[in-house]
């Protein structure tokens, strides 16, 4: 696993090259419905915060209901075989434009526009083909502007400061990892807190600011044991969330242990690519303090079974 992802400069300048050879009018769109799960989602999720026109992502087996054919309809799924992305894609097919992203599966053979991302990974461990290719069919309709040089760039010359960070963060994690972040660091925080769950097998949990300056913040009254906080944090954020994150870590320091995290970059996507590459590396790190292997996910695989015996005895 960590080998794999050790690629990820190379894996995300392979991604960039894949080529697709379908048009999508771009006059006629006016929002963009991603379905996936997983693995799979977090990449429409991360790239939400960057879109010039409505963007929502589903995680269920229904697509939302305004959907129709000036929705640019986008199934991702690395298995194509994820029977709620399935569902959804069959219910949006004839309404919506559509692309599937996805190695192959049931998902590759039903639709005409496909991104071919390659197999033999983990889902997880794909995340630059399921991420990238997305970004540049966006770039490419002007639903987003992404500097994919820089994020090359980033990554390329922070290899080593990468690891060695992520090397410190999951050897200095005690307890439960409870990561914090505002607009897409919201979304990297739930990346991280979903590699802790499948590479290192521990409970996690993520927030997002300003809202969890509503709620979550209380739950301190009651002590923070067993507790470590991950702040994902940039120097360039608004002054109103450096001053919330500043009460949190004087608040949490008292009670449990905080670590803030910075990202370089010019751009925010950098920044973010950049934050959740170390938390991917974090977890994997933290499975092997955990005498772990990061790789299986026997848990998802036994539910996934039970679920294609029920749905055969039941059809
Ligand atoms: O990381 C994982 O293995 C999971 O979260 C999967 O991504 C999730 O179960 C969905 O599967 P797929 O990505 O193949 O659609």
């Amino acid at each position: 696993m960590l080998d794999v992802v050790r690629k990820f400069p190379e894996q995300v300048k392979e991604a960039l090259g894949i080529e697709f050879n379908f048009e999508i009018e771009r006059e006629k769109i006016k929002n963009v419905v991603v379905a996936g799960m997983g693995g799979s989602a977090i990449s429409a999720d991360i790239l939400s915060h960057f879109s010039s026109i409505p963007f929502h992502v589903v995680r269920d087996y229904k697509p939302p209901s305004f959907i129709d054919e000036d929705t640019l309809f986008i199934a991702v799924s690395y298995s194509g075989n994820t029977e709620e992305t399935i569902s959804c894609f069959s219910l949006a097919r004839e309404k919506c434009p559509h692309v599937v992203i996805t190695t192959g599966g049931k998902l590759g053979s039903m639709a005409k526009n496909v991104i071919k991302i390659p197999s033999g990974m983990q889902p997880r461990a794909a995340i630059a083909y399921l991420l990238f290719p997305m970004a540049k069919l966006l770039s490419s309709l002007g639903i987003m502007d992404l500097d994919f040089d820089e994020v090359v760039y980033l990554m390329e010359s922070n290899r080593d400061r990468i690891e060695e960070i992520a090397k410190e963060v999951g050897g200095g994690i005690k307890g439960i990892p409870v990561i914090y972040g505002y607009g897409v660091m919201g979304s990297i925080a739930r990346r991280w807190r979903q590699q802790f769950n499948e590479n290192a097998k521990m409970h996690a949990f993520d927030f997002v600011l300003p809202e969890c300056n509503h709620n979550e913040l209380e739950a301190w009254e009651g002590g923070g044991d067993n507790i470590t906080c991950i702040f994902l944090r940039e120097k360039e954020e608004m002054d109103r969330i450096k001053a919330r994150f500043d009460f949190m870590r004087e608040e949490y320091e008292e009670k449990a242990r905080v670590i803030e995290l910075y990202a370089p970059g010019k751009s925010r996507f950098s920044r973010a690519i950049y934050h959740m590459h170390v938390g991917d590396m974090a977890s994997i790190y933290m499975a092997e303090r955990r005498g772990i292997d990061a790789e299986p996910v026997n848990l998802i695989m036994q539910l996934k079974n039970v679920l294609s015996q029920h749905s055969r005895s039941s059809s």
